[in-house]
């Protein structure tokens, strides 16, 4: 008995595996149509088409919620494929606090299938230390030794979607690890809309009190080094996160 439902379950997985592999090929194939018709990665519409169809099918099945939380993953994959068909290099997100870069990358991962790296929280988890404390116990030196550290570390991965600390720019040799494998990518806003998102924030320990004109003034010095660093600009005032991304996919990666 058990030897048969053994042979049953290898004879469904060699069948996975094939009709997986033809997907991903197939899923491969589309990403340089799409590229070379500039179309994006990402069709939200044609997913939802694909889930209906397939919960059609699944109608009478048992397993029918298995299968479809299968295939939330099975898309996530399948974004990967064709954005490392599309994307040649990491995205990574520069620009002052407040410009949208972590919520901006966390949307971008899910819709491109890259993986998610957030500085700011790498450098917590390595220091065992939220940002505050690390400002307030061992100053800003000992943080931009730390941050340069988890820069370095992030110079090998790829397929990846790395959201810097609005200071990350401020070392040069930052920006050259960073350029080694990704393409950077400024989010631009006004002071006024910097303002607007940060005032209910408590976590910027060079912007205490978060006036326009601590603001505008930081942002002043470092204008010359996010452009001096940017590959590519990308303006985020009065634009949702879903436009900011169709934007940043829709650049002419090479
Ligand atoms: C900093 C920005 C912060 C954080 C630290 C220093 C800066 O990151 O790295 O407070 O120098 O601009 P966010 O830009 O994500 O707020």
């Amino acid at each position: 008995m058990l030897d048969v439902l053994r042979a049953e379950i290898d004879q469904c997985d060699s069948i996975l595996a094939e009709a997986l592999g033809r997907r991903f090929l197939a899923a491969a194939r589309m990403a340089a149509y799409k590229k070379e018709c500039g179309m994006a990665v990402y069709q939200p519409e044609r997913e939802a088409a694909v889930l209906n169809k397939l919960a059609a099918n699944l109608k009478n099945q048992i397993y029918g919620a298995e299968i479809q939380e299968l295939y939330q993953h099975i898309f996530q994959l399948s974004r990967r494929v064709q954005s490392r068909q599309v994307f040649s290099s990491n995205i990574v997100l520069i620009g002052f606090m407040g410009s949208g870069k972590t919520t901006l990358g966390r949307h971008l991962a899910k819709i491109s299938g890259f993986t998610f790296y957030d500085v700011d929280r790498m450098i917590e988890q390595q220091t065992g230390q939220s940002i505050p404390n690390i400002f307030s116990m061992h100053g800003e030196k000992y943080f931009r030794a730390r941050e340069r550290e988890v820069i370095e570390r992030l110079s090998t991965v790829e397929q990846a979607i790395i959201s810097c600390g609005g200071g990350v720019v401020i070392e040069d040799a930052n920006v050259t690890c960073l350029k080694q494998r990704g393409k950077l990518i400024w989010l631009k806003a006004e002071p006024a809309t910097l303002l607007a998102r940060l005032r209910h924030q408590h976590d910027r320990p060079l912007l205490k009190d978060k006036s326009l004109a601590d603001i505008k003034s930081l942002l002043q010095e470092r204008l010359r080094l996010y452009s001096a660093a940017a590959d590519y600009e990308v303006t985020t005032d009065g634009k949702s996160i879903s436009a900011i991304g169709d934007a940043i996919l829709g650049l002419p990666f090479v």
